[in-house]
């Protein structure tokens, strides 16, 4: 694991953006994993705004979002197809066919080996963009997910509920279920960049970095990641 600390939010969002940079320019085409939550949100700035001033071309970049909620259609406000378009999307050229996410609507079964096929068919992910939860969840994948799984319908836990009922009127909207990439889906990225930033996330570092690979903390498999680079800040870190 390549750790690095950094001095802020910004400084992570940068240097994660700058390494990210690196990697699309050696690979114009190439499979990109996106996250959503608060956290990449400084990242998909530096991206839209270096996008703006001609630091990269995503035509022919391809994405494959981590997770959507069951229940919520594109349009809803809380939809991570929303967010993505809201974020990231509509400010770079990449093309809506190229763009990858979870149906939460219909036979989720189905939506899942649908993704599962999809992600195949391109290859694999070359560079996953991860945050992580303060329970060590990645994508939905909760404390006792086994990490075996590809795209599945997931559960959240109570934790998850909580922390994402800021963006919702009340923690009863929150959906309960989502579908999402599978720790195994994840583990197949061929390069792995995480950003945390912040007091909360302190344990679930330590667990990601230090723990036993276990799975009462899901990021713990990263430490079996062959090429994985964490950018944190002194919060995030403060426990390492
Ligand atoms: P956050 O969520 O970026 O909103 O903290 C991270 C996650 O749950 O993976």
């Amino acid at each position: 694991m390549n750790i690095i600390l950094c001095d802020n939010y910004d400084d992570a969002s940068q240097k994660a953006y700058k390494l990210l940079l690196e990697e699309l320019k050696r690979n114009s085409s190439a499979v990109l994993g996106l996250p959503t939550g608060s956290t990449p949100l400084g990242l998909y700035k530096f991206m839209t705004d270096g996008f703006s001033e001609g630091d990269f071309s995503y035509e022919d970049i391809v994405t494959f979002n981590l997770d959507e909620y069951a229940g919520l259609s594109r349009d809803d406000p809380n939809s991570y197809f929303k967010f993505m378009m809201d974020n990231l999307f509509r400010a770079l050229d990449v093309k809506i066919e190229n763009i990858n996410i979870p149906s939460g609507l219909g036979e989720l079964e189905e939506n899942c080996r649908i993704y599962d096929k999809k992600l195949e068919e391109a290859g694999g992910i070359d560079i996953q963009i991860l945050g992580i939860g303060r329970n060590g969840h990645i994508g939905f994948n909760e404390p006792g997910t086994p990490f075996e799984l590809t795209t599945h319908i997931a559960e959240l836990s109570t934790h998850t509920r909580e922390d994402n009922s800021r963006f919702f009127t009340s923690l009863d909207e929150v959906p309960t279920k989502a579908v999402t990439l599978g720790v195994k889906s994840i583990m197949n990225a061929r390069k792995i960049i995480l950003i945390a930033v912040g007091n909360e996330k302190a344990d679930a570092l330590y667990n990601t970095i230090h723990g036993p690979v276990t799975l009462d903390c899901p990021s713990s498999i990263l430490q079996m990641h062959p090429d994985i680079t964490l950018f944190l800040d002194g919060a995030a870190g403060s426990r390492l």
